[in-house]
């Protein structure tokens, strides 16, 4: 990739993890209009699951996904072994230790459920962009707290990267692409779209005056825990720091996750007052 570099073309990035639905090619597409060659990884990254997560079962249909990144004409594929991302096991990490532990944004939200997890993915993403040394890379709105760390990362190591985020690809009925979402049975998957409907319903609320913002959210909370399943957290932050917000304000990220049958799903949407 340094080669292609020198020579002046631009690179732009999408890591995942395979199992490719139009959420990553919806990335891929950005990226492919922005740059001269596309670089695509997938990499199913052990250091970002949890003991009890699904890293073994997690789907990896490859040589589905290999065709869909040819028809959506991405460059390269980078397929790295596991040895190659850690080659002294892992050992070496980029973590967030900020004063104040309330200050740990790897810690809250899906961090809290998934202790490491985000100190998996800034590792991971960190190898990454060294490896295909892009100029652009591109992560999607879906995963919001994971585009705020990404970013973070970014520049606080300097690394002179410029960060897209895209916005989230949905199913018809407003269910956020996943490639989680394989998992959820009919009857599960029927439930699974109540937690895009409980933030858009939250959205229009607050976007029709309302200020109550601790009353909306605890509503919210019990729509989601008798409709779709256990909640995980439904919270209102700033958008830029994702510190927790107790009352409204013009630029808001409303954050959700949620456990439907044994799925865990997690949406979000920014609002703008
Ligand atoms: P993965 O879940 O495979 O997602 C890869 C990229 O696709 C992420 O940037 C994610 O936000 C984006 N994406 C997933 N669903 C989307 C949707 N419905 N709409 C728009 N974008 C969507 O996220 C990861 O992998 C990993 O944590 C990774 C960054 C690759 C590090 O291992």
């Amino acid at each position: 990739m340094e080669v292609l570099r020198r020579r002046g073309k631009s690179i732009g990035f999408v890591p995942t993890m395979g199992a490719l639905h139009e959420g990553h090619l919806e990335l891929v597409r950005r990226a492919r209009k922005d740059n001269d060659i596309v670089a695509v990884s997938i990499f199913v990254n052990p250091a970002q699951f949890g003991p009890r997560e699904d890293f073994n079962r997690y789907p990896r249909p490859l040589a589905r996904d290999k065709k869909l990144l040819q028809q959506a004409k991405a460059d390269y594929l980078l397929l790295p072994s596991a040895r190659a991302m850690y080659p002294a096991g892992e050992s070496l990490f980029v973590e967030m230790n900020p004063g104040k532990k309330e200050d740990d944004l790897t810690r809250l939200y899906c961090g809290r459920v998934r202790p490491g997890h985000f100190r998996g993915v800034l590792t991971v993403c960190a190898k990454l962009f060294e490896i295909a040394r892009p100029q652009r890379v591109y992560f999607g709105a879906k995963d919001y707290q994971q585009t705020v760390l990404i970013e973070r990362l970014i520049h606080e190591f300097h690394m002179g990267i410029r960060f897209v985020r895209v916005a989230t690809v949905r199913e018809p009925d407003g269910l956020a692409k996943s490639s989680r979402n394989i998992y959820l049975s009919p009857a599960e998957r029927e439930r699974a779209r109540m937690l895009s409907r409980t933030l858009f319903n939250l959205r229009d609320a607050l976007q029709t005056g309302r200020r109550d913002l601790k009353n909306l959210l605890n509503r919210a909370r019990a729509v989601l825990a008798k409709n779709a399943g256990a909640v995980d957290y439904l919270e209102a932050a700033d958008p830029l720091t994702l510190a927790p917000l107790t009352k409204v304000q013009r630029r808001m990220a409303l954050l959700a996750a949620c456990t439907v049958g044994k799925t865990r799903l997690i949406d979000n949407v920014i609002i703008h007052l």
